[in-house]
C-alpha cells in the first residue's frame, strides 16, 4: 500500500527529544519500510556512541560523519529516516531534498526536549551544560528556519506516537487504518 504513495521515503527532522526515533520506528512498521536512524549509523561506523564521538573526536568530526551518512541514507528508498537534530541546520540540506521525500518536522518545546533528554541519560552532549533549557531554546531558535522547510509540521507534545504515525500515513495517501486480512 505504501508503495502506491507518491513518496519513496520519509525524513523526520526536529529537535533532540522530539520523538523522531520512536515515531520513525512505528511508522516504518506501519508502512512495511526500513527504519534508519542517522545517529545509529554514525555510531556503528565510528564504533562508539555519539557522546564519545563528541568527547574524543570533537563536534566538527561528528558533523562530517553526519554529512556523509546523511547523503548515503537519503539515497535509500522505502525507508523512514530519522536525522539527528542538527542535520537540517546547514544551508542547502532541506532545500536539496527531492520531491519524493516527505519531510516531517516533529515540534517540541525546549522544556520538554530537556525533560525527555534527561530521562534518557547522558546521550545529548549539546545539553550537558549548567543551563540546558536556555541552551535548548537558543539552539532551537536558530534551527526553526531550517526545520520550518519541512512539508509537514506536527506537534509532538499534543499528539502521541500513534496519532503522529496516522497523520503521516494519511499525508502519504494511505488508508486510515491497515487493511484487515480477508476472512476465510
Ligand atoms: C544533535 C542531536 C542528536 C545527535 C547529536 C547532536 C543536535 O540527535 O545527533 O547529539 O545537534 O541537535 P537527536 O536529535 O536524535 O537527539
Amino acid at each position: 500500500m505504501a508503495d502506491e504513495s507518491p513518496f519513496r521515503r520519509v525524513l523526520l527532522v526536529g529537535f533532540m527529544g522530539s520523538g523522531k526515533s520512536t515515531v520513525g520506528r512505528a511508522l516504518a512498521l506501519r508502512l512495511g519500510w526500513d527504519f534508519l536512524d542517522f545517529d545509529a549509523v554514525i555510531e556503528e561506523e565510528a564504533g562508539r556512541s555519539v557522546s564519545r564521538i563528541f568527547r574524543e573526536l570533537g563536534e566538527e568530526r561528528f558533523r562530517a560523519l553526519e554529512s556523509r551518512v546523511g547523503r548515503e541514507l537519503l539515497a535509500r528508498e522505502r525507508a523512514v529516516l530519522a536525522t539527528g537534530g542538527g542535520w537540517p541546520a546547514a544551508p542547502g540540506r532541506m532545500e536539496g531534498l527531492d520531491p519524493v521525500t516527505l519531510s516531517v518536522w516533529l515540534r517540541v518545546s525546549p522544556e520538554e526536549a530537556v525533560r525527555r533528554a534527561r530521562s534518557q541519560g547522558d546521550t545529548r552532549p549539546l545539553l550537558q551544560t549548567e543551563a540546558p533549557v536556555e541552551r535548548a531554546r537558543t539552539l532551537l531558535e536558530a534551527r526553526i528556519p531550517f526545520y520550518g522547510r519541512a512539508r509537514l509540521a506536527l506537534d509532538s507534545e499534543a499528539a502521541g506516537p500513534e496519532a503522529l504515525v496516522r497523520r503521516i500515513a494519511r499525508e502519504m495517501g494511505m488508508p486510515a487504518e491497515p487493511a484487515l486480512p480477508n476472512e476465510p
